[in-house]
């Protein structure tokens, strides 16, 4: 069974996000989808909020798993016998970091391979930073995140 692994921070999920996760399905038989703990790094959203607005934002999707991790990216994907790690590439500025965590993560795991996405034309600009300044200046973020994040973004930040 090839599985392929999409890991993120998804603070919160986005369209971009699900756009990656959904050509993947189309890839492999199976993709898990890993949000990162990391307790260096202040997340709007706890880890338990985000699981459940990925596995919300992705309800009805076959062959795709949610599950939280902390520590080495390599060692979850080893846990659950991933051989590619799948990663969305937008705008130039992604590549400098993505490229030295995919050779850094190849040193630490030789057997597993990343994999980059080009992201969609119409997401290439979006990040999650961007959606939750503008959520919280109060503007619309309907069409950058689906629909449900929408709503946790309002509750989140307390805007009527
Ligand atoms: O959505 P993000 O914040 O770009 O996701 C980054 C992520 C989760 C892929 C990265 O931070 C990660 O792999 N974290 C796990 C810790 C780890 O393995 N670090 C070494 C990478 S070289």
């Amino acid at each position: 069974m090839r599985i392929a692994l999409c890991p993120g921070s998804f603070d919160p999920i986005t369209l971009g996000h699900l756009d990656i996760i959904e050509r993947a399905v189309r890839l492999y038989d199976k993709v898990i989808v890993g949000v990162v703990e990391n307790p260096n790094k202040s997340h709007l959203f706890s880890t338990e909020e985000r699981v459940e607005m990925v596995t919300t934002s992705l309800v009805g999707m076959e062959k795709v798993e949610v599950s939280s991790f902390n520590g080495l990216l390599v060692e979850f994907a080893r846990e659950h016998q991933v051989r590619v790690i799948i990663k969305g590439l937008r705008a130039i500025s992604d590549f400098e970091h993505e490229f030295q965590m995919a050779h850094l993560n190849k040193k630490l795991a030789s057997e597993l391979e990343t994999v980059f996405m080009m992201a969609s034309p119409e997401y290439m600009f979006l990040s999650s930073s961007a959606v939750k300044e503008i959520a919280l200046f109060g503007g619309s973020v309907a069409g950058l995140v689906p629909d449900n994040i929408c709503f946790s973004l309002k509750n989140k930040l307390n805007k009527p």
